[in-house]
């Protein structure tokens, strides 16, 4: 049978508040008229939903590069970028998990986690930095740069290495994990970590590509939020294309649930699926702007705020997409809840003890269901999926320190955080005495 698909899908940008569809964008992303973000739309784009997903599982068995990679494998739904200038390293193609443990304690039939910090550089960033890093490499640019909680900056620095560029990272000093700012360090980043917060570092970001000819890789680059849609449509491949009831994501900067979403309204009006599932965003209380947004005035502004959370990665005040969020939370019925430093601890040791394990801040969307379900919005018999973002690997120290006991030592938190003893499995030194082993092989074979 011929394919009937276009391969070079002719796409537009067009501002998110003023519809304006300017014929490239500057070097800040913006709309020049009002000042907003920019999107990418396909204008008349069709397809035979059939033969497109045949083409997309054919494509699993090639060598080509494009078709190895879980992002470029999907390019049909994205801008066109010729071949020449992809930047690739196999990125998406990350599996989905079953989390029985979790399903239980939540109290839900199916509990999935579609696992995007098995991604090369250990989060879901690599889906949309080898799209838009792509874009840089076309642009002919010799630097790129970002403002980041660490993992953008992680990821950043090695497509930009693999494309033969140079990168410049701006991160908070002292508010990344090390695991992150190692990996800049190790793909020959300059990276500045400047004394201030995220939201302090996008701000001198902005100002730096006004001055100077380097390309944002942040997620205002739309570019970005198109190589991360391809996360929900290998989620809906996966699942045989019959959509979950929930999607569940942490919201940070709140890029990832707008691609996310994005992916899903396109599927749906492409008629690759029958339904929309309900795309939910969970907040850190401590870095909840979103959050309030909607509470508190019905998502009609957003106020930003000084964040503060050890889920460092989603330690952000001002998200930049949050309009982009409100729109594709609103459109497939989605929810916005906030957790915890706590209830994040917990969660992220309970998907630990599901033989998963993932970053803090992944771990919210575990947090957020549990609120999500206790309010009857997610019920028993639906099927959800949780997005874990980054690898448990990225934050050891928070790993370490919450099994050690001692995670919320000095924190308002360390009065309640007695009820996370029964999730803590601390390192138990002993002497090099088989005696010691077996006896202690005994007891916790005895405590259960
Ligand atoms: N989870 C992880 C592990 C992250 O690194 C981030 C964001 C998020 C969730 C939130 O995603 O911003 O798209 O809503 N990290 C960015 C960074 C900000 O610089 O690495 P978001």
């Amino acid at each position: 049978m011929p394919l009937t698909v276009a391969t070079e899908p002719s796409s537009r940008l067009r501002c998110i508040s003023c519809s304006a569809t300017p014929g490239s964008a500057g070097q800040d992303f913006r709309c020049t008229d009002c000042g907003d973000l920019l999107e990418f739309v396909f204008p008349g784009r069709t397809a035979d939903p059939q033969t497109l997903k045949s083409l997309w599982l054919s494509r699993k068995t090639s060598s080509n590069k494009l078709d190895q990679s879980g992002v470029w494998r999907f390019r049909e739904m994205l801008p066109y970028i010729a071949e020449e200038h992809a930047i690739t390293l196999r990125e998406g193609n990350t599996p989905l998990y079953g989390l029985p443990g979790c399903a239980r304690t939540v109290g839900v039939d199916s509990l999935l986690a579609k696992h995007q910090g098995m991604n090369p550089t250990g989060s879901f960033k690599d889906t949309g930095m080898t799209f838009a890093a792509s874009s840089a490499h076309r642009g002919g640019f010799r630097w790129v740069a970002c403002a980041s909680t660490g993992n953008t900056s992680a990821s950043m620095a090695a497509y930009a290495a693999r494309g033969g560029m140079r990168s410049l990272v701006l991160i908070p000093e002292g508010k990344i994990s090390w695991g992150k700012l190692s990996q800049s360090l190790d793909y020959g980043a300059l990276t500045c970590q400047l004394r201030t917060d995220f939201d302090g570092c996008v701000r001198v970001l902005n100002e730096l590509v006004r001055r100077k000819p380097v390309y944002l890789l942040n997620s205002v680059n739309p570019f970005r939020i198109e190589g991360q849609k391809t996360a929900a449509i290998e989620l809906l491949e996966q699942l045989n294309w019959e959509p979950p009831d929930h999607i569940i994501v942490p919201g940070g900067n709140l890029g990832n649930s707008s691609a996310l979403g994005k992916a899903l309204l396109e599927m749906h009006e492409l008629k690759m699926i029958s339904r929309l599932p309900r795309l939910s965003i969970i907040q850190a209380q401590g870095a909840n702007p979103f959050y309030r947004s909607i509470k508190e005035f019905g998502g009609a502004k957003l106020e930003p705020m000084t964040a503060n959370t050890q889920a460092t990665a989603i330690r952000i005040g001002n998200p930049a997409s949050w309009k982009k969020a409100l729109r594709v939370m609103g459109e497939t019925g989605g929810e916005v809840e906030q957790v915890s430093e706590l209830e994040i601890a917990e969660a992220k040791a309970e998907i630990g003890a599901d033989g998963i394990g993932c970053e803090p801040a992944s771990a919210v969307s575990l947090a957020g269901l549990k609120k999500l379900r206790s309010r009857g919005f997610v019920k028993l018999g639906e099927a959800v999926v949780l997005v874990l973002t980054g690898h448990l690997l990225k934050d050891p120290d928070f790993t370490i320190k919450f099994h050690r006991g001692d995670l919320f030592d000095g924190t308002p938190y360390e009065k309640d955080a007695a009820r996370t003893h029964r999730l803590q499995r601390a390192p138990i030194v002993l002497d090099a005495d088989l005696d010691r082993v077996i006896a202690t092989l005994d007891a916790a074979e005895k405590a259960g």
